[in-house]
């Protein structure tokens, strides 16, 4: 098992480039099902989910191949074989082994209902961060007209064509970001037109939804909680650019800012964290952004505020780990909610071992309302990465204590971060990866 060791205390400066965005990039990558001709995705980052994705399409029978320039070129079957597979005869089966290794692997749901006409996609299972139903999802693919049960873990699919129809796909807790992606492209070749209400507006929807539309569906309202499809009858190809990674950016950006450096992160869209800009700013950041840049000046101790994570264009769920560590440093007290996963505090136990003061006082399940209350200093301890995000947090808390830190589990981050150790070390950090 790999591990990060971490040297706290340098101040990171210099510049760096965002990658392209991982949860834009599965959505798209699964839509490519759809497609009959080949598409091309640029900008799709060396992640491994992005693999775990890859084989689950190679499991539906789809090409995937990495090209030389980075490009992803996915090919379905309609496109490399004219002389024509009986589409009847293609695999329609994504296992349980893979989906449960993440869960964007429940995107194909839809892509295969509406293209192949069947579907048997394992239930994504449990998952770190807390309780992730995918309800949603079914009752929406359900009104357009697929006949769903599941079965021995899998949602077991029908439809001959989808048609058209309204439906909902906000929660309790807000919108469901994969299910409007699921949704979307079960609707865009649908008969008839589609009204999705309560959808997602996160960047990444939108930027699916430009893609669809680049490969000849009729999508309007993109970016807007009602979300009109006009149904077609098949989609073509597409060459498309996939947006860049605004949690790897805001990532990045807190990481500067808890060592109390400057750093310019580059080519990212400044818009997409606003939010986090605003919040950065609070806290005593000096903050300089350009079309695609933002350039960041952290302050020698954060002020203490109050986050509370929420769907776009709030503070992103995913960015809310990090943002603990960073307060854990502030002068006062904090409070940190999260109203997407109430339950997403993994993290909170390893950053104490970091000397954080982090109390989560009302229920002690960790669902409602964490205080941090500010120390001076962090001091480096081995902690144990338990997801994505906690892993990112426990890396920025690691580059502003004192001493040695090392994170285990590394996979974790290894997952949605494209080479963040590597990055980190381009700014000047002190961080090597060991077995
Ligand atoms: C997406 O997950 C992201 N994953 C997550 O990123 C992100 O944390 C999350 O959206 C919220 O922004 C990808 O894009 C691949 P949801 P998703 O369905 O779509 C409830 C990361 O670290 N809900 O939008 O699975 C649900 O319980 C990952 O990169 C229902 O009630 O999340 C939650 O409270 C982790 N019923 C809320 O909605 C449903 O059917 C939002 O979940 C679906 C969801």
């Amino acid at each position: 098992m790999e591990r990060l060791c971490i040297t706290g205390g340098r101040p990171l400066s210099g510049t760096i480039a965002a990658s392209g965005s991982k949860n834009a990039a599965l959505p798209i990558m699964a839509a490519s099902i759809l497609a009959q001709q080949p598409v091309r995705i640029d900008g799709v980052p060396q992640l491994r989910d992005v693999c775990t994705l890859a084989d689950i399409l190679r499991s539906l029978g789809i090409r995937v191949s990495r090209l030389e320039d980075g490009g992803l070129e996915l090919a379905t079957v309609d496109s490399v074989s004219l002389d024509s597979v009986p589409i009847d005869s293609l695999p329609v089966r994504a296992d349980y082994e893979l989906v449960s290794r993440m869960r964007a692997g429940f995107c194909v749901l839809g892509p295969l209902l509406a293209r192949r006409g069947r579907a048997v996609v394992s239930l994504p299972g449990g998952c770190a961060i807390g309780d992730r139903p995918v309800d949603l999802h079914l009752a929406a693919l359900t009104a357009l007209g697929a006949e769903l049960k599941v079965e021995h873990g899998y949602v077991v699919g029908r439809a001959k064509r989808l048609v058209g129809a309204e439906v909902q796909l906000s929660g309790p807790r807000g919108p469901t970001v994969t299910g409007t992606a699921n949704v979307l492209c079960a609707a865009v070749t649908a008969r008839g037109q589609s009204v999705l209400r309560g959808a997602a507006i996160e960047p990444e929807v939108v930027d699916l939804g430009r893609f669809l539309n680049a490969m000849g569906a009729r999508i309007e309202g993109l970016g807007t909680s009602m979300i009109a499809v006009e149904g077609v009858d098949q989609l073509g190809g597409a060459r498309y650019k996939i947006i860049p990674d605004r949690i790897e950016a805001a990532t990045l950006l807190l990481a500067v800012a808890i060592t109390g450096g400057r750093a310019t992160v580059d080519g990212l869209v400044p818009q997409h964290i606003d939010a986090v800009l605003a919040a950065l700013e609070r806290s005593g950041c000096r903050i300089d952004t350009t079309a695609h840049s933002v350039c960041v000046a952290g302050p020698q101790r954060p002020r203490a505020q109050d986050i509370c994570a929420r769907p776009y264009p709030g503070i992103p769920t995913d960015i809310q780990a990090q943002w603990m560590a960073f307060l854990s440093l502030a002068q006062g007290r904090s409070t940190i909610r999260d109203e997407v996963f109430p339950g997403r505090f993994m993290h909170v136990a390893e950053l104490k071992r970091l000397s954080a003061r982090i109390e989560t006082p009302d229920t002690g399940r960790g669902d409602g309302c964490v205080v941090v209350e500010g120390v001076e200093r962090l001091t480096g301890a081995t902690v144990t990465a338990t997801d994505l995000r906690a892993s990112a947090a426990l890396v920025l808390a690691g580059l502003a204590a004192e001493g040695e830190t090392v994170v285990r589990d590394v996979y974790h981050l290894d997952r949605g971060y494209e080479g963040l150790d590597v990055k980190l070390s381009e700014l000047g950090a002190e961080i090597f990866r060991r077995r």
